[in-house]
This record gives C-alpha cells, structure tokens and sequence, in this order.
C-alpha cells in the first residue's frame, strides 16, 4: 500500500460546505431558543435514545423524568465534546493558513459555529436546571477530557471527532421519529444542531483523509490502538455519568426503587449513553466505510474487539 505525501485538496468540497454555511446560519436566541423554556410536561430525548421504553416498571410521568435528567447530560455531553472538536480544528486549519484559503474558511466557519453550540448547550442546561430538583451533577470536566483527548494523535482524534459528527446527525434523524413526542425546544436543538453539523461531518471526513495519507503504516497502527484507547475513554465519561444520573433519578423520582429496579435503572442510563456517544456513530454506515477505506482486517477486527463488550449490552 503505497501513501505518497502530496495532499491534493478538493477546494470545491469545502467550497460547498461554506456555502452551505453561510445559507443555513442560525441564531441561537432569533432561531433556536426563541424566548421559549423547555415543557417539563414534555420529553427532552426521544424514547430512541433515552431508551426509557425498556423500564417498563416506570410511570409514564418517571418515564418522561427519566428523559429529562439525560437530555440535561446531553446538553452537558455536547458542550463537552464541542469543546475539544473546536480545538482541534482550530489546529488542524493551520495546515490551510497558507494554502486553500477556501478550506480555511470552512474549518474557521466550524470552529465558530461550535463555539456557538457550546454556548448554546451551555444555556440548555442552565434552563433545564431552572426547571428540575437539586442535586444532579454532571462529573466529566471538559478541560480535562480535552486535554486527554488532544494528547492522542491527529488521526486517532479526527475519527473520534468523525463519530461524534455523525452520531448528532443519527440524534437528529430519532429526534423526527413520528413515533417521538417531545419538548418543541429540543425537537428544534436537535434539528438546528443538525443542520450545521452536515457539514462538520464532511469537513472532517476530509481532513481525516488528508491526515490518513500522511502516515505510514506503523504511524497508522499506533494511531488505531490510540482510538481504541479514546474510545475506551468516552465509554468511562459514559459509566460515571450514567452512575450519577441513573442515582439522582432514583433519588427524585418521588418514590422508592427496589435493588433490582435500581439495576435496571443503571443498566438502561448506560446502556443510552452508550448508544448515544459512541455507537451511533461508530456504527454508521457513513462511518464505517471511511474508516474502511483507510485501515487493514486486522486493524478492523481490533476495533471490533474493543467495541464488542460496548455494544453487547446495548439494545
Ligand atoms: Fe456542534
Ligand atoms: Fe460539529
């Protein structure tokens, strides 16, 4: 297999993508929040993600609880992991600053559309906790994830970032499920969100691509393990959060759970989380064949591995 050091730039991909941009910009309070508050009456998640379905011991009101506390640590999750993505890129574009000058619009158009995100996540959960119980806490601090994260090469990154791109787009399509009934503010986070998300999924499946030709096959296969070892990170963030959430909704739910109850009730926050942050994207097909174009069967299959006791108590 033959990577020759010459990156060749489709200017007229990244072209598209900040026209694209440019068209659907949005503002967070003119388009998104509107003045609005969140319905408490209402589902923050739709049942596709929070999996709250499969407590089939729950009311419908703890039901409807139980999606709100995960859609505050999805606003949470996101204003985390958006304050990595905009980093990196913000680091990567230097590979542009004296090249295409359209490429570096479009990476500068990311980072500021997730600083934006971030801000507005940030004002999601503030609302979300105007309107719930003391007491929850969301324990990963984006800081300290960012800095863990972005001491892992620039491949093994750009694929975490590739699957969180396109996991809020696979977010997005439960979110219009007709089967879905929730809160119109979050049905409108979710579709805003979406929209410029389509083309931070492109961007960084070319700068993915770009980071791909110029390593050599060891550089590649440190870089894999790498990935592994990210992920392994996320689905940590994954078990202690859905520990805290899963223990403060025990704790608010207004009534008592038995042991076994409580298991479920932990076994089902993780089992969302981990769908949520880790296998709708990994598991897209999108996904899949760029990370198949790139690495060998014996890469794939350690991948496999390392994800196989993630997905197996998921459902
Ligand atoms: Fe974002
Ligand atoms: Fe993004």
């Amino acid at each position: 297999m033959s990577h020759v050091a010459q990156h060749t730039i489709d200017s007229s991909r990244y072209a598209k993508c900040v026209e694209v941009s440019k068209r659907i910009r949005w503002d967070t309070d003119r388009d998104v929040i509107r003045g609005r508050q969140f319905d408490f009456g209402k589902n923050f998640l739709p049942d596709g993600l929070s999996k709250a379905a499969q407590l089939t011991f729950l009311t419908a009101d703890e039901k409807r609880l139980f999606s709100q506390v995960q859609g505050r640590t999805y606003a949470n999750m996101f204003a985390l992991v958006e304050r990595f993505i905009g980093v990196k890129v913000l680091e990567i574009s230097q590979g542009h600053w004296l090249g295409d000058q359209v490429a570096l619009e479009a990476l500068v158009r990311l980072t500021d559309e997730e600083l934006k995100h971030q801000e507005m996540f940030r004002r999601l959960e503030s609302m979300a906790a105007s309107g719930m119980p003391p007491g929850y806490r969301f324990l990963p601090q984006p800081n300290d994830v960012a800095q863990a994260v972005l001491a892992a090469s620039t491949w093994a990154v750009l694929a975490l970032v590739c699957d969180i791109e396109l996991f809020s787009q696979a977010h997005y399509r439960s979110s219009i499920d007709p089967e879905t009934q929730i809160d119109a503010l979050w049905k409108d986070v979710f579709l805003f969100h979406w929209k410029e998300e389509s083309q931070h999924a492109i961007l960084d499946e070319m700068e993915w691509m770009r980071e791909d030709e110029k390593l050599d096959g060891t550089q590649r296969d440190r870089a894999v393990d790498e990935l592994i070892g990210l992920v392994a990170a996320v689905d940590g963030i994954c078990q202690m959060q859905a520990q805290a959430d899963a223990e403060y909704f025990a704790r608010v739910a207004g009534r008592s759970f038995d042991a076994e109850q409580q298991r479920a009730i932990h076994a089902t926050t993780l089992a969302a989380y981990r769908w949520q942050y880790i296998l709708s994207g990994v598991q897209d097909a999108r996904f899949l064949e760029i990370m198949g174009s790139m690495i060998n069967a014996e890469q794939g299959a350690r991948i496999s591995a390392a994800l196989a006791p993630i997905a197996a108590a998921v459902h």
